[in-house]
């Protein structure tokens, strides 16, 4: 029986129940499951692969899908979905992100309405503007490639995507709102000016981008903080790594823990994320990988030593730098960042 073929869904002999999951709880009362199944294969991966990780992920108990239009695969995760949803697993059970892209700030219940169209769903738990930044550049392209109508950041023309993403809400097409990629002082603004604040941020998170000050100011405004890249993506494409990248998984304070629990260094990475406070969203489409990290979430705390020691190897070593969001000629990535306190001025 092919993966797509309707059948009965149940939890796979070495899968963890559900129930048994970690959660987070939003401002609103919503449960989200502490770690999520990311979705974006890069130019790795095909939408086939992905989908049908999606519906392994779901037999060995991951209910917690992130998603995105820009990705590609929402209509082949659609149909997995369908499975799952079709095999008996109520909706209730399952939390999925989508998040609108850059090219459509301005028409965000369209793009909405297309996700759910290829997802086949009737509402998204989680809707994200994927980047605060309104600019488009080709999947794919070159880091060192920029687009002649590229856009800062003006908090005047965000307001305006977001007063349609609560209008989402509103419209009952989604339960909960969210940023991704924001700084602090964008933060700031969108708190003081948004009607429905954000109920969660995704971010960069990893141990060696742990960006604490932005964690600790989303938990103190109660933002759940999702982390992307929680294993440091070490496999991503070469376009998107920096000699002065470093690599979380070769980490001593990773590796340890990792021969202590007879684990790959990975699922370290994930546990200390899910034991630290936000929620990691690990990619694979490989079982072993993908089942051993949402056991890793449940089974054998790291020690407070082990997260000490952890907590310390920091080395603000930002992976998905954004090049391609730049919008002027002799900028350089950490424009984007904020990274004097204040939104890089335009
Ligand atoms: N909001 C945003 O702007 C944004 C940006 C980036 C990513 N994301 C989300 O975050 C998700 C994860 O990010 P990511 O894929 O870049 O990085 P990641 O999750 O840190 O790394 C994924 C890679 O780690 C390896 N891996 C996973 N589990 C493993 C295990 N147990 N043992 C050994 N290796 C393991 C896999 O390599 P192999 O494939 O080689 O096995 C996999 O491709 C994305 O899929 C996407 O949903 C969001």
């Amino acid at each position: 029986m092919s993966y797509a073929e309707k059948r009965k869904f149940e939890l796979a002999p070495d899968g963890i129940n559900p129930v048994k999951v970690p959660f987070r709880t939003t401002r609103n009362g919503t449960r989200i499951p502490a770690i999520g199944l990311g979705t974006f294969g890069s130019d790795r991966f095909t939408a086939d692969d992905i989908s049908a990780a999606v519906i392994g992920a779901a037999e060995v108990g991951y209910r917690h899908f992130d998603c995105a239009s820009v990705y590609g695969n929402e209509k082949q995760i659609g149909k997995s979905l369908k499975v799952i949803l079709d095999g008996g697993i109520p909706r209730e059970e399952l939390h999925i992100t989508s998040k609108v892209w850059n090219d459509r700030h301005d028409d965000v219940v369209n793009s909405c309405k297309q996700s759910l169209i290829d997802l086949g769903l009737g509402y998204l738990d989680l809707y994200l503007v994927h980047w605060p930044f309104p600019n488009f550049h080709a999947p794919g392209c070159d880091v060192d490639s920029r687009s002649p109508d590229a856009k800062p950041y003006i908090h005047e023309n965000f307001m305006k995507t977001w007063t349609q993403m609560e209008e989402l809400v509103n419209l009952g097409l989604v339960k909960e709102i969210g940023t991704s990629n924001v700084t602090i002082p964008k933060l700031k603004l969108i708190l003081r000016d948004s009607r429905i604040k954000p109920a969660v941020s995704e971010m960069e998170q990893h141990p060696h981008f742990q960006q604490q000050e932005l964690f600790d100011f989303v938990t103190s405004n109660g933002i759940i903080p999702i982390g992307f890249a929680p294993i440091g993506s070490p496999t991503r494409p070469d376009r998107d790594k920096t000699v002065l990248d470093t690599v979380d998984i070769e980490d001593p304070a990773i590796t340890g823990p990792a021969k202590r629990l007879g684990v790959h260094p990975a699922v370290i990475c994930v546990k200390w994320g899910q034991q630290r406070g936000q929620i990691p969203i690990p990619f694979s489409v490989r079982r072993n990988e993908y089942l051993s990290n949402l056991h890793g979430v449940v089974n054998d705390a790291l020690t407070d030593e082990e997260m000490e020691a952890i907590s310390r190897v920091d080395k603000n070593s930002r992976l998905i730098k954004g090049q391609v969001f730049l919008w002027k000629e002799e900028q350089t990535w950490e424009d984007l960042w904020d990274l004097s306190g204040e939104i890089t001025a335009p």
